[in-house]
């Protein structure tokens, strides 16, 4: 990975890293699933069949991420905002969440995929609550890959709940407000034990983050592609790291090179 190392002499007679070194593989990549809706809309079918193929996608993306090396993946399954969608279909998104759980689990933990949740699971269902406890523990020895699944993910009700718990601590004398630093506030993150996303990718071509990984996303790439969540398939994800490999990551310094 490229990453900006304070204090490395600049080696001016490299030719550009991107052709030089081993191929960049992003190591964490974070997915905003998105388009599903009028995958559907678009073939004269009800918006749940779109979310239905989604899942297909989903199993793809994932194997296939894997296959490629890519250590952590991030798919937004489902935000704190989407419960302002039609009640009929949140609860048939929930219900192809239980379908999912039940098929799935059960592979990720063959093929070495530990599954992980961030977002606020106490206003889940709480059936729901329970798979996503048994899935993490299934799948808990899985080292290939970690698949973290953003359900009722918010980023800002993210940054509220850390600030809260922060500042608590610190009205009760535990730390000083000074020792609040960029690692004190990543450590309070749903994302503790992962990575920054080095990849972002958004489908259907929306170009926002819809409130997604606002802290985490300081210095990730982004990529915005045309196709619907559903179309999205392994040639996609491989056109994806194409694009990523060449970009020229600097972190607020300068290129290595050139
Ligand atoms: C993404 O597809 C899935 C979720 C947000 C749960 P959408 O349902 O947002 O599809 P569009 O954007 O309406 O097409
Ligand atoms: C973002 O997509 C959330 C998920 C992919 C789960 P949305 O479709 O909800 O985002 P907006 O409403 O277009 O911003
Ligand atoms: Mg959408």
């Amino acid at each position: 990975m490229l990453r900006f190392k304070p204090g490395r002499k600049a080696a001016t007679t490299e030719v550009p890293p991107n052709r030089a070194e081993p191929r960049a593989l992003p190591e964490h990549v974070a997915i905003i699933m998105d388009g599903n809706g009028r995958w559907a809309t678009r073939r004269g079918l009800p918006r749940i069949a779109g979310h239905k193929r989604g899942i297909n996608s989903v199993r793809k993306i994932t194997r296939h991420a894997k296959e490629r090396g890519v250590k952590y993946l991030t798919l937004f399954a489902f935000s704190t905002e989407n419960w302002l969608r039609p009640k009929d279909e949140v609860h048939g998104l929930f219900d192809l969440f239980r379908y999912y759980m039940r098929r799935e689990c059960r592979t990720l933990a063959r093929e070495g995929v530990r599954i992980r949740f961030i977002g606020d699971p106490s206003e889940m269902p709480e059936d729901i609550q329970s798979m996503m406890v048994e899935a993490q523990d299934m799948t808990a020895s899985g080292d290939a890959m970690t698949l973290i699944v953003a359900l009722n993910y918010g980023s800002r009700a993210e940054i509220v709940a850390a600030t809260q718990r922060l500042a608590a601590r610190a009205a009760a004398g535990e730390i000083t407000p000074e020792s609040i630093d960029d690692a004190a506030i990543s450590a309070e993150m749903n994302t503790a034990d992962f990575p920054d996303p080095d990849l972002i990718v958004r489908t259907s071509g929306e170009q926002r983050l819809s409130n997604f990984l606002l802290w985490q996303a300081a210095y990730s790439e982004f990529l915005f592609v045309d196709r619907h969540w559903p179309d999205f398939d392994e040639e996609s994800f491989d056109e994806c790291l194409t694009l990523y490999r060449d970009r020229d990551r600097r972190f607020g310094g300068l290129r290595k090179s050139g």
